[in-house]
């Protein structure tokens, strides 16, 4: 028997709707199981502002700090547009993902056979798509010092420094390396070694750390050509490990190969073990609290908190079973369905994945 407790943060839009669903299957999985999992609510986001006054209130960082997991729906939407941007919902997240050190995010990218058809490439291009993306989430560009505008002989400039430690690397690294144990056992690590020194850097480490793991393949690629095979041969793909940017960009394109948003689960993982599991997808405030959105990447998310965060690979495996099981069936939500006969609601994809568990 494993005890976990889970912090479930619903935030803005359709966030409590999804995260209800994926607590609802979670609880199925400890019933089946014989597990105990008990869950604690805290505000982030929008919600969090209307409330608390803050995006991120404190109360809601120390619980997720005490949890073996944290469950997030989505955050933000237009009645927080006209906040200034350290008080908007957003900053919840990016606070929340620094305090824990999350520095690698998970992305897998899978096509689900029933639903090859919604991708606009070829059916044969996408139906044996099963990788991962590890992107390295609180180094390079992004956070990297100095940045700043300043004016040169008389013109206006702008600098953004990107800088990673060996450090950081190394551990990002082995996160990709241990992914890949769990799966085909082959790593392409991305950079643009011809040209930046910082990924002369990272690929140096990434040979270094090759020996810890003699069972696992490993391909280094420019990022430029891995933007084209991403596209020309997906299927050969098993787990991508890249720097922050690289990350961004290609994950972004990468979704796109299998379809719709509302399928795409994450998991952001730190150094203390606590992780934080959301949909790729926002708040949806178009379709907030009409019950229409697609509650499978918040399933799949919790699936993920199942296999990296309490290593419960059986149960996690069941999860993503019973989504392929339903979408087998021909259920589909609205975003997903080619017409509008038979389409579910949040709440009926839910029991019918509950069911098929
Ligand atoms: P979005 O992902 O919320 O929505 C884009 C489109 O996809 C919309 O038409 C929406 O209805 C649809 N969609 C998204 N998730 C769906 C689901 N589960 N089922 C069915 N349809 C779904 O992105 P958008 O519209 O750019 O942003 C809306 C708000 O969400 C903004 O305030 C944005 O800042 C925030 N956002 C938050 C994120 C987070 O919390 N991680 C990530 C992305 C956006
Ligand atoms: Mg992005």
């Amino acid at each position: 028997m494993t005890q976990k407790t889970i912090t479930v943060l619903p935030g803005d839009g359709i966030g409590p709707e999804v995260t209800t669903a994926a607590i609802e299957v979670l609880e199925r999985i400890a019933q089946k199981f014989h597990h105990k999992f008990s869950f604690q609510e805290g505000y982030i986001g929008g919600s969090a502002i209307d409330a608390k006054g803050e995006p991120l209130p404190e109360e809601t960082k120390e619980m997720s700090a005490k949890s073996d997991g944290i469950l997030l729906g989505a955050v933000g939407g237009p009645d927080w547009d006209h906040l200034p941007g350290a008080k908007r919902p957003e900053k919840g997240l990016l606070e929340i993902r620094k305090s824990l050190d999350l520095y690698a995010n998970l992305r897998p990218v899978k096509a689900y056979s029933s639903l090859v058809g919604a991708s606009p490439l070829k059916r044969e291009k996408v139906e044996e798509v099963d990788f991962l993306i590890v992107r390295e989430l609180t180094g390079g560009l992004y956070f990297g010092e100095p940045r700043k505008r300043e004016e040169v002989n008389g013109e206006e400039q702008a600098v953004d420094t990107l800088v990673y430690k060996k450090s950081e690397i190394r551990r990002i690294v082995k996160r990709a390396f241990e992914a890949a144990q769990l799966r085909k056992g082959k790593v392409v690590s991305v950079d643009k070694a011809n040209v930046l020194e910082s990924s002369r850097l990272w690929r140096e480490t990434v040979d270094e750390c090759k020996t810890d793991y003699s069972n696992v393949e490993l391909d280094h690629m420019l990022v430029d050509n891995a933007a084209m095979q991403l596209i020309s041969q997906p299927d050969a793909f098993d787990v991508i490990v890249t720097e922050n940017m690289f990350g961004d960009i290609l994950s972004d394109e990468a979704s796109m190969l299998t379809g719709s948003l509302g399928l795409l689960p994450s998991a952001s993982l730190g150094a203390t073990g606590v992780g934080l599991y959301e949909p790729v997808h926002g708040s949806a405030p178009d379709i907030a609290g009409k019950n229409l959105a697609n509650p499978l990447a918040a399933i799949a998310s919790s699936a993920m908190m199942l296999k990296y965060g309490f290593q419960l690979e059986k149960e996690a495996a069941r999860v993503e079973e019973a989504i392929e099981k339903v979408l087998g069936d021909g259920y589909r939500t609205a975003d997903i369905a080619q017409d509008s006969t038979g389409v579910v609601t949040t709440t009926e994809m839910t029991e019918a994945v509950i069911k098929a568990l």
